[in-house]
Parts: C-alpha cells; sequence; structure tokens
C-alpha cells in the first residue's frame, strides 16, 4: 500500500482537469466540464468531471472515479502503475516499489536489465567478427554507422555461447531464463542459447535500457524473427521499437511501421520519426503511448493486402486514442525499406507529403470495391452502393466543414452531386444520433436497476435497501465529515449487499479523514465507477445531509425486521435526473 498523505499530495499537485484534458477535449458546464467519454464511443457528451469533488463520471457507460482511477483506466495500468505516472508528473519521488505481480521469477527488473546489456555487448561483438553476419546486413544496404547506431548484432550459431559467457560474468542460469536469453531442453533439463544464428536487434525503451531483442535469421531458418517474451523488463504490447530515438522527433509526426528494417532504412534515410510495434499488431497501449509524444501518426505498412488491413484496424485504435491517423501506401515495392532502396529518400518524402487522410484511404477502399474508376465503368447498383457507403463515412466525421470538403472530393470522384452526399449524411447523422441516445438510455436505465448487475451482484435481491445503501454513500462521499455521525446511525454489517458493505466499512476505518483515493486501493476500476455513480447521483440533488442518512438507515433496519419488503423509511430512492424518472414511469406502468 501507499501512503494516504503520499496518494493526497499527488492529488493535490495533479489537478484532475489539467490531467483529464490532456486526454479529452473538455468543455465547461456550470461549475465542471464535459466531454465525449473516452471509454465508450458516443456522440452525445456524458462524461462529466467535478474538479470541486475531485471526481469524473460518466453517466453513459459507468466509468468514474478519482484522478488516478481515470489514468489507470485510460492508461491501461494497475493501481500502482498509475500512482507512479501521476508522481513522476508531479515530481514525486516514490518510496521504493514492491517488486510487481508479473515478476514471478523473482529475478528483478534491473537485473534482467544488466543482463540484456551484457548480451547486446556481446551480440554486437561477435557482428563485428562475422564476416558471414556483416555480409548479410551489407547486402540489406546497412551501413557500418546504422549498425552501430541501432547497436545490431549477432547471435552466433551455437547453443551455448552466450551462457557460457554470462555464466562467465556470474550471472545464475534462473536469471538467463528469465530474461528469455535461453531456454531450458524439455529432455535434459539443461539451458540453451534461445537465439542462434540470427542478426539481432536491441530493443531499447524510452530511459534508454535494453529490454528486449528481436532477432532475424540469416538463413531460411523459421521463424524468421524471434521476439523475446514478455519479462519484468519487458512488455511486449507496450514496446515500440526505435521509440528511443523517434522520440526526439516526431512532434509532428510518427510513422508506424511493421517491421524492423522498415524502420532502420527510415532512420537512415532521415526519417527518425519512424516506430514499429515487435512483430504484433498494434495494440490501444501502444496508440495511447504514441499519443504522449506527438499529435499524428502516419501508417506505413506493407503494400498487401494483410498490411492495408491491419492499416485499417490502427486507424481505429489510434484515432480512439486521440491521434490523427495518415496511411501511406508505397506503390511499386513492398515496403517502405524496399521503397527508400529503390527509389530513393526524396521520393519517399514525397510520397509522405502525400499520405491520404483516413476519409481519403476508405474512399479509396470503397471505389476500389465498386471498382469505380476514373473512366467510370461500373453499373448503377454499385454506384448506389458506394454512394450509401461513402455517406456512412461522412456521417462520421466529427465537423460540418470537414464533411464539406470530404464531400465534395468524394463527389468528384463518384460522379454525384456534393450536396446529396452532404444531405444525406446528415440525415444519417440524425438517425444515428437518436439510435445513440436511445442506447445510453436503455444503458442507464440498466445501471440504474442493477438489472443483471456484475458490479454489485446482490442488488438484485435487494434492490430497495440498495438504493437506501447508495444513497447514504452517496451523501457521504461527497461530505466525509459526516461519518462519524453515520456510523452512529447504521454499522458496516447491517448493509445488505457486498459492494456497499465493503466501501462504508473502508469509510469507517478511515472515519472523517476518508477520501475517494481509499477506495482507490481496494476496490476495481468498475467498482470504483459505481462508487463514484452514488456520489454523482447525489450531486445533483439539493438535500444531502444527517437526515437523510438518517432515514435511509432507518430504512435499512426496517427491512431487517420484516424482510422482503420495504417498510417506512421517508426517503424516496435517490433520483439521479432523468434516470429515476424513467424508473418510477416504468414502476408506475405496472
Ligand atoms: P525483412 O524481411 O528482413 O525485410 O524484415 P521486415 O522487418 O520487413 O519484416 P516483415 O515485413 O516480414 O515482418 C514485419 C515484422 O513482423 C518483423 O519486423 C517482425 O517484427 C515480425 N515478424 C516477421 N516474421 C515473423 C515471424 O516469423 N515471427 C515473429 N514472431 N515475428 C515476425
Ligand atoms: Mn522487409
Amino acid at each position: 500500500m501507499i501512503p494516504s498523505e503520499i496518494i493526497e499530495e499527488i492529488k493535490f499537485r495533479c489537478d484532475i482537469v489539467d490531467v483529464i484534458s490532456g486526454y479529452v477535449s473538455l468543455k465547461r458546464s456550470g461549475s465542471g466540464y464535459v466531454a465525449l467519454c473516452p471509454f465508450h464511443s458516443e456522440r452525445t457528451p456524458s462524461f462529466h468531471v467535478v474538479p470541486e469533488r475531485g471526481f469524473f463520471y460518466c453517466f453513459g457507460c459507468g466509468a468514474g472515479g478519482d484522478v488516478i482511477t481515470f489514468i489507470r483506466k485510460i492508461e491501461n495500468l494497475d493501481y500502482v502503475g498509475a500512482v507512479e505516472l501521476l508522481a513522476k508528473r508531479a515530481g514525486i519521488t516514490l518510496p521504493e516499489r514492491a517488486e510487481p505481480e508479473y515478476a514471478k521469477s523473482g529475478v528483478k527488473k534491473t537485473r534482467i536489465i544488466e543482463l540484456n546489456r551484457e548480451a547486446a555487448r556481446f551480440f554486437h561483438a561477435r557482428l563485428l567478427e562475422s564476416q558471414k553476419a556483416l555480409e548479410y546486413l551489407k547486402s540489406r544496404g546497412l551501413s557500418m554507422p546504422t549498425i552501430k547506431h541501432f547497436g545490431l548484432g549477432y547471435a552466433p550459431d551455437s547453443f551455448d555461447a552466450l551462457q557460457k559467457h554470462l555464466l562467465g560474468l556470474g550471472y545464475k542460469v534462473e536469471e538467463l531464463t528469465a530474461a528469455f536469453l535461453c531456454g531450458l531442453s524439455e529432455r535434459t533439463g539443461r539451458p540453451f542459447d534461445y537465439f542462434r544464428d540470427r542478426i539481432m536487434f536491441p530493443i531499447i525503451d524510452v530511459s534508454g535500457d535494453v529490454v528486449a531483442f528481436g532477432g532475424r535469421s540469416i538463413g531460411d531458418a523459421q521463424p524468421k524473427y524471434l521476439n523475446s517474451s514478455d519479462t519484468p523488463a519487458f512488455k511486449k504490447s507496450r514496446s515500440l521499437f526505435a521509440l528511443n530515438f523517434a522520440r526526439h522527433s516526431c512532434s509532428e509526426r510518427l510513422l508506424l511501421c511493421e517491421g524492423y528494417m522498415d524502420v532502420i532504412a527510415l532512420h537512415a534515410a532521415g526519417f527518425t520519426n519512424a516506430v514499429a510495434t515487435l512483430g504484433t499488431a498494434l495494440t490501444d497501449e501502444q496508440a495511447r503511448i504514441m499519443k504522449r509524444y506527438t499529435k499524428e501518426v502516419v501508417i506505413t505498412y506493407d503494400n498487401d493486402e494483410a498490411g492495408q488491413r491491419a492499416a485499417d484496424r490502427a486507424i481505429r485504435l489510434l484515432e480512439a486514442a486521440g491521434l490523427q491517423a495518415k496511411v501511406l501506401t508505397v506503390t511499386g515495392a513492398k515496403d517502405p525499406d524496399e521503397y527508400i532502396k529503390k527509389y530513393g529518400a526524396a521520393a519517399f518524402r514525397r510520397l509522405l507529403e502525400g499520405s491520404r487522410s483516413k476519409f481519403e484511404f476508405k474512399l479509396d477502399a470503397i471505389l476500389e470495391k465498386y471498382k469505380i474508376g476514373p473512366d467510370g465503368t461500373s453499373d448503377d447498383e454499385s454506384r448506389i452502393k458506394a454512394v450509401s457507403e461513402v455517406v456512412a463515412l461522412l456521417a462520421e466525421l466529427p465537423s460540418k466543414t470537414e464533411c464539406e470538403i470530404c464531400a465534395r472530393r468524394a463527389a468528384e470522384r463518384l460522379g454525384v452531386s456534393a450536396e446529396n452526399l452532404e444531405r444525406d449524411a446528415e440525415k444519417k447523422r440524425k438517425k444515428a444520433y437518436a439510435a445513440e441516445r436511445r442506447e445510453q438510455r436503455r444503458q442507464s436505465l440498466r445501471l440504474a436497476e442493477g438489472l443483471g448487475d456484475r458490479i454489485n451482484p446482490d442488488k438484485l435481491k435487494f434492490r430497495q435497501q440498495a438504493a437506501a445503501e447508495e444513497a447514504i454513500l452517496g451523501v457521504l462521499l461527497l461530505y466525509p465529515e459526516l461519518i462519524p455521525d453515520a456510523q452512529k446511525l447504521i454499522k458496516p454489517d447491517e448493509f445488505y449487499t457486498s459492494l456497499n458493505r465493503k466501501i462504508y466499512a473502508a469509510m469507517a476505518e478511515a472515519g472523517a479523514s476518508f477520501t475517494l483515493s481509499a477506495l482507490g486501493q481496494i476496490l476495481s476500476d468498475e467498482e470504483m465507477g459505481r462508487a463514484v455513480s452514488y456520489m454523482a447521483a447525489r450531486e445533483r440533488l439539493t438535500k444531502n445531509d444527517l437526515e437523510v442518512i438518517a432515514s435511509c438507515a432507518k430504512t435499512l433496519r426496517e427491512s431487517r425486521i420484516i424482510p422482503g419488503t420495504l417498510a417506512g423509511g421517508d426517503e424516496t430512492p435517490p433520483d439521479p435526473g432523468e434516470i429515476a424518472k424513467l424508473i418510477l414511469k416504468r414502476r408506475g406502468g405496472k
């Protein structure tokens, strides 16, 4: 557990509005802010930030919490990871972090990094000795300075050369296997070098540490590439090759490639803002990491069908992370590496300048699909289908101006009028908007009624009691100073539902000094969202005091005497605005 004074200090220095506005664009609304929720897709903002109380809440999807919960969710970190990130931002040094859970091997991250550094040195020295490996790299057009810059190496064709060297330096077999430099033979239980007869690409993180390796076979050995698996020092889904270099020249944009060799060729040609994933499809974590460094990402994947499909998916992830995504398709070569070799850096730069926006990329795909060429050789039926797909694309554009510009472009290519395209897109947008509102309302209703409630399962059985509990918790979350008085009125074990009991128990323990962050350490982020929803619901009401608590406590007590019925109690269930009205209407109808 991180000491609560430190958590409070971090929260004090990391203003929730500052932090959140680094990820979403907040608009002022009353005493708080609203935005499109970054945790689900929507067109009408239901994401609220209440700076005064230090929380955010989305009425659409139920996500909510304090600034730490926000970072945890948006960066996909665990609680401690989120605290670390914010601490760094605030310039606070945390006490030594306990070994993270995934360090099952017991080998520490720092040790693996040392080991990798030694291994990288070893591989590099072997490369300089190996005529064959140097020949290979030369044949791929790599110069000596480039080889040195990337610290490339060669793993000799041997089952024990590396381990002998590292064991000689005093490292242990468990450490070599934990770092994925060696495997253990199933038959003999003996260690063997994992990378053999391969060109070695050290993967260096933004702090300059060698965290892993990729190895390309020189001959025909399969697989073509081997990559380290995750270790305490390395998470593949969060790493990008060459980001250690690219971070210095990417304020405008990053180039995202598929392969190591593409990245190296691009850097050598002066495009030092190129990075690549490590043999896997782009992850949302990688997209969010890129967001920390730049505003725009140009996807330069291979010029084959798989590459283009991957580009389509990457666009979505990048945009979801708040980045501008563009696509550059190399023509006349299979990938950027080959393109630069064939046509040179200047040609690639021109290509880059012409890289297509997401809209153009998709428009081209539609035109191709329905074979609508410059000579317009397509039948009416395919033209109509193409138009309807284009209209759907237009309807998704964020602004009217953008829609207008894109409609004009599309109209030219399709041979129809731009005005019609725009009008249809507008219609479609309205329809989608209405459908979204309906869905949002349905979802709020489900949340409020606790139908199929995963987060607080007991709520199904004890609906009315849960409502009373939620009112109590909501008031106390807003006014923790009432906690000691509430304690005199009701005890945690008088609560019916497990989640609410857990929250109330945490309050009882902390007393008047309770803060939302005390919950962060014991609740999952979904549970946190639920807790904050109680507060968000009460925030909208005018009466939030001890009287409310007393009457809800009475409700809970009396419902215990006559099981299954809600007896007495002056307090009606909390009324989170529209949601509650809907529920009441429903109940009235029965
Ligand atoms: P060259 O073939 O040497 O030009 O390499 P490349 O970097 O252009 O590779 P390619 O386009 O074939 O593949 C793109 C990336 O996918 C590589 O850089 C690797 O990270 C990864 N990759 C390719 N083949 C394999 C494989 O067999 N296994 C794994 N795990 N990853 C691979
Ligand atoms: Mn290639």
